[in-house]
């Protein structure tokens, strides 16, 4: 099954995180599609694919702007999503923004839920703060997230 990474970004670092992952996990699904958000509509998920949201985090725990109308459309135009099956992950900072860490991604998965779409795996939030590197911490879970996805 086609995995889409939807890119919700504000300065890059997400569709980053999205192109490393299409980089290295082409080996475990036979497409990957990196789709940034801009224009996009709950419609996306009526696609036959695996979904990957990664998004970060702007404002005061606000979705970015390419996310902005996607968001809007999960919560203003709602149909039943129970079919789909997706993974998050959050980016934040959360020692520049503790209150609101993660929350755009937060959001997204909250209003998937709502939708019943189901969450495969646990959230994966990447901190601006810590020493890791998004891009190796994010590819070393999107492998096993894969394999668990794949599983069932
Ligand atoms: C103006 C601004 C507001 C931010 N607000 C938050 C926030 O509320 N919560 C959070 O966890 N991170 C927040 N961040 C941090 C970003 O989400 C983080 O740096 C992320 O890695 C940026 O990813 P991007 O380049 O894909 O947009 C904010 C960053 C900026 C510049």
């Amino acid at each position: 099954m086609q995995l889409k990474i939807l890119v919700g970004t504000e300065t890059g670092t997400a569709m980053l995180v999205a192109q490393a992952i299409a980089l290295d996990c082409g080996d475990l699904v036979p497409g990957i599609d990196v789709v940034p958000m801009d224009g996009l509509d709950i419609g996306v998920f009526t696609q036959d694919a695996l979904f990957l949201v990664c998004t970060s985090t702007t404002g005061a725990g606000d979705v970015p702007g390419n996310a902005q109308a996607l968001y809007a459309s999960l919560l203003g135009e709602p149909r039943y999503l129970g079919g789909v099956r997706y993974g998050l992950i959050a980016l934040g900072d959360a020692a520049a923004h503790a209150a609101t860490f993660a929350e755009g991604g937060l959001k997204f998965d909250a209003a998937l839920q709502d939708l019943g779409a189901r969450r495969i795996g646990e959230v994966l939030t990447l901190d601006a703060s810590s020493d890791e590197e998004p891009e190796a911490t994010a590819i070393a879970w999107c492998r096993g997230w894969l394999a668990q996805a794949l599983a069932g």
